[in-house]
């Protein structure tokens, strides 16, 4: 059924505007704001994108008040029950779940392409042993458009699925040799035997003089991560990845941004922010002064893992996160985990709280999803690693879908200017 439009009336000119409504399948309506500026000479403001669609996509759906979260209709709680980050990778990226062939096919296709360019490798040996692997894999994967400069015409669907398969293999290689880097420790290869998980944990725990044997468990814990953060529709750094795809780049550069923008403690970086600041407070009887400060505006404090831009109500995943927490623990043997006592008391205080009350802020995603990573041994600095290795997936799907679509245009943004007007050049010697 057809919408009536939204009429418009310019009070200065008398001049009205039909503002179709365009609907999805669901969600919120949206307004068409396209034939605004002509017809009418205005902008639209919205800092921050609050309430601005900046695509139409078929990827993932988010309801925000009823922490609600679907990958192409499927609900996040039944795939993190019964699927696995290669089957969501697959579901993201084509669309539809895969048959038992086209699984076996991607996971083969996958594992074949893990391994990295030698080069690649020596280019990120050449890092501080202390730099941040952050800054080692946006680097690392932005540099891998010289090296598969024959497969990157983003008009060729079969060069698109090739890089696909690249990006999503090689990142957890990219990230192992960073951590080793950062060891000191002897690069491990990938093995085409393990599972992308398993392979992953190999490539990180495993050193040459014995032998290693990838705990079950730790793999299918980082593969309920992997399919908790695989896509997030429109969120800062998959809205990098379109905005820098959009001029045309290379798609290891549009994922290389994403890598960038997902860094910030405001994104992906919260996780490793989330244990530094449980750290912080030390002990339960110190959570009222942390959340005075995270109430008080000239802080700069936050509290992080808390609060998101559409979830209103309990961010799903952390909800299923937080189970896992307790499941992990006990099967790993590390029931005594202070950090996770710490963070239950504290989303429990702050949930009680007026100010987060007030402001609907539950845990995100972030909150718990360090715990875990804690407990599987990985080092502090890799967990928003770890949230790149995942949301590959969405970027890629996200690059794809816009690619593909005929209709693809250069993201330009306006602005409501506030500058200086128009004024003449004073030679230096005139300026007082
Ligand atoms: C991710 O967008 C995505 O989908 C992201 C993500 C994904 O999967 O891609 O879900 C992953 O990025 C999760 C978020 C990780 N970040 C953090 O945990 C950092 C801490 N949280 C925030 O800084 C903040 O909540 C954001 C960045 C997540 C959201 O910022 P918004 O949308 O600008 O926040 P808001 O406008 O909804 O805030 C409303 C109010 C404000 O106070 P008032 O001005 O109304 O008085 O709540 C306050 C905010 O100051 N507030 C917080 C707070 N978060 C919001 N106050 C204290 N602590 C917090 N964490």
């Amino acid at each position: 059924m057809e919408k009536p439009s939204f009429e418009l009336l310019n009070p200065a000119t008398g001049t009205k505007s039909e503002l179709p409504v365009r609907s999805g399948s669901i969600g919120p309506d949206c307004l068409d704001i396209s034939a605004l500026s002509k017809d009418q000479g205005v902008f639209t403001f919205d800092p921050a994108f609050s309430v601005t669609a900046s695509c139409e996509s078929k990827i993932t759906f988010i309801d925000g008040d009823a922490g609600v979260l679907l990958y192409r209709g499927y609900p996040v709680e039944q795939l993190a029950a019964r699927s696995s980050f290669m089957e969501v990778a697959y579901l993201l990226i084509y669309g539809e779940l895969p048959s038992n062939t086209q699984l076996t096919a991607y996971r083969t296709s996958i594992t074949r392409h893990t391994m990295i360019n030698e080069s690649l490798l020596r280019f990120t040996n050449g890092f501080h042993h202390n730099a941040h692997p952050m800054a080692m894999v946006s680097a690392v994967v932005a540099s891998m458009a010289a090296f598969y400069y024959d497969s990157m015409d983003i008009h060729n669907p079969r060069h698109r699925e090739i890089f696909s398969h690249r990006i999503v293999a090689k990142l957890p290689t990219i990230a192992a040799a960073a951590h080793k880097h950062a060891l000191g420790q002897p690069f491990v290869y990938p093995r085409n035997d393990l599972a992308y998980c398993a392979n992953l944990l190999n490539m990180f725990f495993a050193v040459p003089c014995e032998p290693y044997q990838v705990d079950p468990v730790a793999a299918q814990a980082l593969d309920l991560l992997f399919m908790l953060h695989a896509d997030h529709e429109q969120n800062a750094s998959t809205s990098t990845v379109r905005l820098a795809g959009s001029t045309g780049a290379n798609p290891y550069a549009a994922i290389s941004a994403g890598v960038s923008a997902l860094w910030g403690p405001a994104h992906g970086g919260a996780n490793e922010a989330v244990l530094d600041m449980l750290e912080q407070i030390g002990t339960a009887d110190q959570i009222p002064k942390y959340l005075d400060m995270a109430k008080d505006k000239s802080s700069h404090f936050k509290l992080m893992g808390f609060g998101h831009r559409v979830y209103k109500n309990f961010d799903p995943r952390a909800k299923i996160i937080r189970e896992a927490c307790h499941r992990v623990l006990a099967k790993l043997g590390r029931t005594d985990n202070p950090l996770f006592e710490l963070a239950l008391r504290l989303e429990e205080i702050a949930l009680k709280d007026e100010y987060f009350v007030s402001r609907k802020l539950y845990p995100n995603v972030d909150f718990y999803s360090g715990v875990i990573y804690s407990a599987l041994g990985i080092p502090r600095s890799m967990y928003t690693v770890m949230f790149a290795i995942a949301r590959t997936v969405g970027w890629v799907a996200h690059w794809m879908e816009m690619i593909s679509d005929p209709a693809m245009r250069i993201g330009r943004p306006r602005q409501l200017y506030t500058g200086p007007t128009q004024r003449d050049y004073l030679d230096v010697a005139k300026r007082s």
